[in-house]
């Protein structure tokens, strides 16, 4: 596994448009967690959820990635075994940079996946065919994103990556779902960007801060880690 890990959320594609969840404005309060992204809402609420999904992935098709992507993309590109990009966000504004191997921990908004086998399908951002069936099993399809209170088969991947890191990168999230600062306290070097203060980080397990734009923050991130790689 890569010895930096450079983990985000929904903050980081806040420049490219995309609404957070917990900020001023975010998604949640706009929209009822219970309602379109809770276990069990895909059986008594199906089409609202259906409906949610659509919007967000058609949204895809209007905006790009941003500049804290690219330097990240780049990044990658010049250290290929030892950057480890983990996300908590379904958009592919990553993939979109040139990011590869990009670990997405809560799903991925073009891609569905069967509720009775679990076979995937990309449809990009079309909307979600309601009559679309799986050609494994004939079974029906959902967005293959985790909602609360369902399995997140990909957290083990995060934890794999975190036995070997030695740097670890936080950029635009809150913490209120995966916390990391546990992380940050067995690492060499650790750094934190989001634009302010969250209640649910312990900023003094980080060693250093950046509460700034990530577009502002990126290049001084990419300087310390390639530093760091040496
Ligand atoms: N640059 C850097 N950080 C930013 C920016 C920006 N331009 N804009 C916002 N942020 C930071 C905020 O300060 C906040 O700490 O991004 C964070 C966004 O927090 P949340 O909205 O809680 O998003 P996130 O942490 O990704 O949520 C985690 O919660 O609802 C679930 O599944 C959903 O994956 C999501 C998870």
């Amino acid at each position: 596994m890569a010895k930096v890990v450079i983990f985000s959320g929904a903050g980081i594609s806040a420049e490219s448009g995309l609404s957070t969840f917990r900020d001023a404005d975010g998604l949640w309060e706009k929209y009822r967690i219970e309602e379109i992204c809770q276990a069990g809402c895909l059986s008594w609420n199906r089409e609202n959820t259906l409906a949610f999904y659509d919007a967000r992935r058609e949204q895809l098709t209007s905006v790009k990635p941003n500049t804290a992507h690219y330097a990240l993309a780049k990044l990658q590109e010049c250290y290929p075994n030892d950057i480890d990009i983990i996300t908590q966000n379904v958009d592919d504004l990553f993939e979109r940079a040139g990011c590869k191997d990009v670990l997405h921990l809560h799903g991925f908004l073009p891609r569905l996946r069967c509720e009775q086998c679990g076979a995937t399908q990309i449809i990009g951002y079309a909307k979600q065919e309601r009559t679309f069936t799986c050609k494994n099993c004939g079974g029906s399809f959902r967005p293959d994103i985790v909602f609360f209170g369902e399995a997140a088969p990909m957290y083990e991947h995060l934890y794999e990556a975190m036995e070997d890191c030695q740097f670890l990168v936080i950029i635009g999230s809150s913490g209120n779902v995966i916390a990391m600062d546990h992380f940050a306290l067995h690492v060499k070097h650790s750094i934190l960007n989001n634009l302010e203060k969250s209640d649910a980080i312990n900023e003094r397990v980080y060693t250093k801060v950046l509460y700034k734009k990530a577009t502002e923050a990126v290049d001084e991130i990419v300087g310390d880690v390639e530093r760091f790689l040496g």
